[in-house]
């Protein structure tokens, strides 16, 4: 797919994902859930485990941090919580959807970027960048030259998101940079570690949510819809299921066959918090 498509279609992913989410689950925010011991795995406590996830990120946020760019910031939720904390938040948002949510959101207190990270231009210097499950999505070529150029000298670079471990990469869940590759650019850029936590046991758990549901309510909410079309057009239904018979095979074999499971996760990806400093 080219990179354009690929781009609307991971947006309108988002978009669906975030309308859904909050019309039905009542979340705030499009990252995984963080599930702690003891949090029952299922689908009605993921607004928890989301929760959980922003206090861990925050616990982590350097004490002399007092200026943060919040970079993919989705609908601005864990912006909000952090301005109301006392931190002063801008944000950087390339999708229109999000930005009419963030400005509702936000007002006038912070300053929304409304281009890809890539494309940000501004002299402003802050204490910190934060990418919450954003950094995936961003140029890994390009973004740890963007970042220092935002970041002041011994300020930071925050990065909760997931990486792949292997190539291949036969995870059922697409996404993530590649680790070691995200490790040796890190190496020649002016960060340096000073925190590196693995959270990908907490954050498998949401696979295996996702996995469940996929098996016990939409396979088997296609398989009824299927049957009551058959019943009123059953021609019309075998035309379509012809023409989108590649779509469907992928779809069978994404959804039923693919290694979609926490455990899979676990095996291929590794979610990790860094903080970094900016050392150069
Ligand atoms: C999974 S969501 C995470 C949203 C939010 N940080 C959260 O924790 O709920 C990924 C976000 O990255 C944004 N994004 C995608 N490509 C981007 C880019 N090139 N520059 C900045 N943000 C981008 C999307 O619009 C989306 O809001």
């Amino acid at each position: 797919m080219k990179e354009s498509k690929k781009h609307i279609s991971r947006e309108i992913g988002l978009e669906i994902g975030h309308l859904l989410g909050k019309g039905i689950l009542r979340l705030e925010h499009l990252h995984y859930g963080l599930w702690k011991k003891g949090l029952e795995p299922d689908l009605l406590n993921l607004h928890i485990a989301q929760d959980e996830y922003c206090k861990f990120v925050i616990s982590h946020i350097p004490a002399e941090v007092k200026t943060i760019l919040d970079v993919g910031c989705g609908a601005g939720a864990f912006s909000k919580q952090l301005i109301d904390l006392g931190y002063k938040v801008d944000c950087v948002c390339p999708t229109e959807y999000q930005n009419k949510l963030l400005e509702q959101r936000l007002g006038k207190s912070s300053e929304i970027f409304k281009c890809k990270f890539e494309d940000v231009q501004t002299d402003k210097k802050y204490d910190m960048v934060m990418f919450c499950e954003s950094f995936q999505y961003i140029d890994l070529d390009r973004v740890l030259d963007v970042a220092a150029s935002v970041v002041r000298q011994g300020g930071f670079l925050l990065i909760c998101d997931f990486f792949k471990k292997f190539s291949p990469d036969l995870c059922g869940i697409k996404g993530g940079h590649k680790l070691d590759k995200f490790m040796s650019l890190l190496k020649q850029s002016p960060f340096e570690i000073i925190e590196d936590i693995d959270i990908t046991d907490q954050t498998a758990v949401n696979l295996d949510i996702l996995d469940r549901a996929t098996k016990e309510v939409m396979i088997p909410v296609v398989d009824a819809a299927e049957r009551f079309f058959k019943s009123r057009n059953p021609v019309v239904l075998k035309i379509l299921k012809w023409k989108y018979r590649k779509k469907i095979a992928k779809a069978e074999q994404k959804y039923l066959k693919g290694n979609r499971a926490g455990k899979d996760f676990a095996e291929y990806k590794s979610y990790r918090l860094f903080i970094c400093r900016k050392v150069k």
